[in-house]
């Protein structure tokens, strides 16, 4: 077997020798050349005159495109079409690409760049929700609403009644590797992309129409992306398709990487969210009802807002069973870079709201937090639907019953595995004995649901060759950031052909191989690709069983293949041996595979249905100290449970685990994206904007994995693990909320928490 084992990453020897290879890697042919784009210094406005003599005039520089010069399409959007490459006249942020320099080298491209004149009719930037709002600025008629029950009357009736409000800032990606894409022109008008992205397939699409040519004369490639975490699930397209219409012009390869500064002024960030809430309950903690309503800050264009905004408001429940609940989201357009997909996907804001609610409410009650959030656990489901006890069953503000819970059991090991109620206990004494040092404790759970929300994303291809001396090469649809979906699916394929590991190659993703993929992304990479390519080698598998059953006299079920070996009867081969009777026998060895999720139906408009195929559960415990005099702190101590089911590779998912913990705490906490009064995105460098460093990391951190299968029939028996432990971050969060609430009043605390906002936290409620 070599699932469920915890090897290695595939590239993790690559990786740290420096010899992995990036797009920016990929050795380019002589007489390539270099983009940059020219941006618009200006929030929102109409250009009047763009001067680009001196950029035609620099050194090195054979070509400039503006949006007059492109052949067909001008449009790099994923979804509405309102994200033109080079702007069309107007501008909507500071930032947004005006024209495209095309120069020998990348330096004369970047230096060019610089020298474009552009004049201006400045409009007033709508830059804040307020002013979004007061502008009705935004991206669907009015707001959408998910409601349970009567939420009113449930308010009215309840016993005690908190509202409040919290605002959260966006984040930016900050993957190691930058933007980058290459394109390669061929003879007849066919084009070869190299990129790096999430969404091969997306960046074929926006290519081909931007050259006006059917799909199937672009190749895109990509081995690996140095991170993408949702960052370049629709941000590649505007480089990969500015070097296919400069390639194509100038009949030679071209490429394109944004520089640091330039990535982060240009692409799209996390979500920003204002969210207010007044929530009903009972004497012991129990909700009776919750109104939320999100104010959405989405940027200039629509890309990806929509279903984010959307999984903001299926995530609003968390782990807990809503009698009524209503979520009111309004999706704000603004004059800054178009948010986008960030790991969790607008998951972890809608999180974080009911995970406040639940403090605040225990604050009010003088409650221990944790046991307020266990009195509103969803029920404990059992394997396949079968119900552990006599409990009923929850269901989500979007009527999905919640048949597969463990949060109770599974906090209920983490408060005892982390001895949570002696520690809370500490934490009172500490800062009973310490005016300054505030020590704080919060023990937060996760649920997140498994599945695309736009249904038709949920399926997938392979292809699977088998030579005849046995080798196997594996391609599907999903493409490798770091988080190990290549090797965890190369060991399903080493495990359906009971051979090793090195018997198995992994190779680039194509679509020319697998064609009409989804995005690598919502966390459902090995999920689907798993599946796919488990469907591919089984085809094959049966074709070989076949063949040799015939050739020894047998029955196809009595051909085995384990350790490298296949077993016929009295006959025992190796599998290259196998293979190569096989291919005597002319018996075809390659076989496509497809997958697609059952049992999921979604109606966004409606709010209703069942979007998800399963939950991931999880649940994380920080502790914190802060010092009241400057806002500093640390995490002293996280430890977390995480279901990832049967665990296709336990080693990849607890790096999955921590890092996407260290990602969260580093955005509720350190990550802070500021734009002046005009629209400049000020913290646009790592030296003003602060990612987690390992040093921030907690001092003692304990991850383990939660020991059960996943009751839905996914591969193996395993869960998505990519994006759930992203909200274990928010028990950091919280333990720092904690820590200001030895105070007097409830620390009304916005994310993200960074010293200054801690101080003033501080002396607002202490
Ligand atoms: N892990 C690493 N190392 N780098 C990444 O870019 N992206 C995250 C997560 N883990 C990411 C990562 C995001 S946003 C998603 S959706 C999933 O990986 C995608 O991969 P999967 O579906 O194979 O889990
Ligand atoms: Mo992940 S945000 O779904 O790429």
């Amino acid at each position: 077997m070599s699932v469920a084992k915890p090897l290695p990453h595939d590239a993790a020897r690559l990786h740290v020798t420096g010899a992995a290879r990036y797009t920016d890697d990929v050795p380019t042919p002589k007489g390539t050349l270099h983009l940059a784009f020219g941006l618009s210094r200006v929030a929102r406005g109409r250009l009047t005159d763009l001067d680009l003599s001196a950029v035609r005039a620099a050194p090195g520089v054979v070509d400039v495109l503006t949006a007059e010069d492109l052949p067909a399409a001008n449009d790099v959007s994923p979804s509405a079409h309102d994200e033109p490459l080079l702007s069309e006249g107007s501008v909507h942020y500071l930032g947004q690409p005006l024209f495209a320099v095309v120069a020998e080298t990348h330096l004369a491209a970047r230096y060019a760049a610089t020298l474009g004149k552009a004049s201006y009719e400045e409009e007033t930037p709508i830059l804040t929700i307020e002013e979004a709002l007061a502008a009705d600025s935004r991206f669907e008629e009015g707001p959408r609403v998910y409601s349970k029950g009567d939420v009113a009357e449930a308010l009215t009736d309840a016993p005690h009644r908190v509202s409040g409000s919290l605002t959260l800032g966006g984040q930016e990606h900050f993957y190691l590797e930058g933007q980058a894409a290459v394109a390669l022109p061929q003879d007849s008008g066919d084009m070869i992309v190299h990129c790096s992205t999430q969404h091969p397939t997306e960046i074929q699409h926006k290519v081909a129409e931007a050259l006006g040519v059917p799909f199937a004369f672009v190749r895109v490639e990509v081995r690996r992306m140095g991170g993408g975490f949702g960052g370049k699930e629709s941000q590649g397209n505007a480089l990969a398709v500015a070097c296919a219409v400069a390639a194509a012009r100038t009949g030679r390869p071209c490429k394109m990487r944004y520089d640091r500064d330039d990535d982060m002024i240009i692409t799209g960030k996390r979500h920003d969210f204002r969210i207010d809430y007044e929530v009903g309950f009972d004497d012991a903690g129990r909700l009776l009802g919750v109104d939320f309503t999100h104010y959405v800050r989405c940027g200039w264009a629509m890309d990806l807002s929509l279903p984010v905004a959307d999984r903001a408001m299926l995530h609003s429940d968390n782990a807990y069973n809503l009698p009524t609940a209503r979520i009111t989201s309004h999706r704000l357009k603004t004059n800054m870079q178009s948010a986008t997909a960030f790991r969790g996907f607008g998951g972890p804001q809608g999180m974080v709201g009911i995970e406040r609610v639940m403090d605040h409410v225990a604050h009010y009650l003088s409650l221990d937090p944790l046991r307020v959030r266990q009195e509103n656990f969803y029920a404990s489901g059992g394997p396949l639907g079968e119900v552990r006890g006599t409990k009923k069953l929850g269901t989500t503000p979007y009527g999905m019953e919640v048949t597969d819970s463990v949060i109770a059991e599974l906090v209920e090991a983490l408060a005892k595995r982390s001895d949570y109620a002696a520690r809370r206990e500490a934490v009172a004494r500490w800062n009973a004995a310490n005016p300054v040092l505030k020590r704080g404790i919060a023990l937060t759970p996760v649920k997140f649901g498994i599945s695309f929300t736009l249904t038709h994303l949920n399926q997938a291809g392979a292809l699977v060759h088998v030579y005849a001396d046995g080798s196997i090469h594996l391609n599907h649809g999903g493409t490798e950031m770091g988080q190990g979906l290549f090797q965890k699916v190369a060991q399903v394929a080493a495990d359906r052909f009971g051979v090793g590991m090195e018997a198995v190659r992994i190779t680039a993703t194509d679509t020319a191989k697998v064609p009409n993929t989804s995005a690598t992304a919502a966390s459902s990479g090995s999920d689907l690709n798993g599946m796919a390519v488990k469907a591919a080698c089984d085809t094959i598998r049966d074709r070989m069983a076949e063949h040799l059953a015939q050739l020894y006299q047998t029955k196809p079920s009595a051909i085995s293949f384990t350790d490298g070996r296949v077993r016929a009867g009295q006959e025992e081969m190796s599998f290259g041996e196998a293979a190569a009777l096989c291919y005597q026998g002319r018996v075809s060895l390659s076989a496509t595979g497809f997958y697609k999720t059952p049992d999921i139906e979604w109606d966004r408009i409606k709010g209703h249905g069942r979007p998800f195929f399963y939950f991931a559960y999880g649940a994380s415990v920080s502790e914190v100290v802060v010092d009241t005099l400057t806002g500093e702190n640390r995490i002293l101590r996280t430890d977390i449970i995480h279901d990832a089911g049967r665990s296709l590779n336990p080693a990849l998912d607890k790096g999955q685990v921590e890092g996407a913990f260290v990602q969260g705490a580093g955005w509720l906490t350190m990550e802070e994206l500021v734009w002046d009064a005009k629209g400049a995105l000020k913290t646009h460098a790592p030296s003003t904007y602060k990612i987690p460093a390992a040093s921030d990391r907690p001092k003692i951190f304990n991850v383990s994995l939660w020991n059960g299968e996943n009751p839905s029939d996914t591969i193996y028996k395993s869960k998505a693990v990519g994006e759930p432990p992203f909200m274990h971050g928010i028990s950091v969060f919280l333990a720092l909320s904690d820590a200001l609430a030895s105070g007097n009043d409830y620390p009304a605390l916005d994310a993200p928490a960074t010293p200054e906002r801690l101080l003033k936290t501080w002396q607002q409620c202490s």
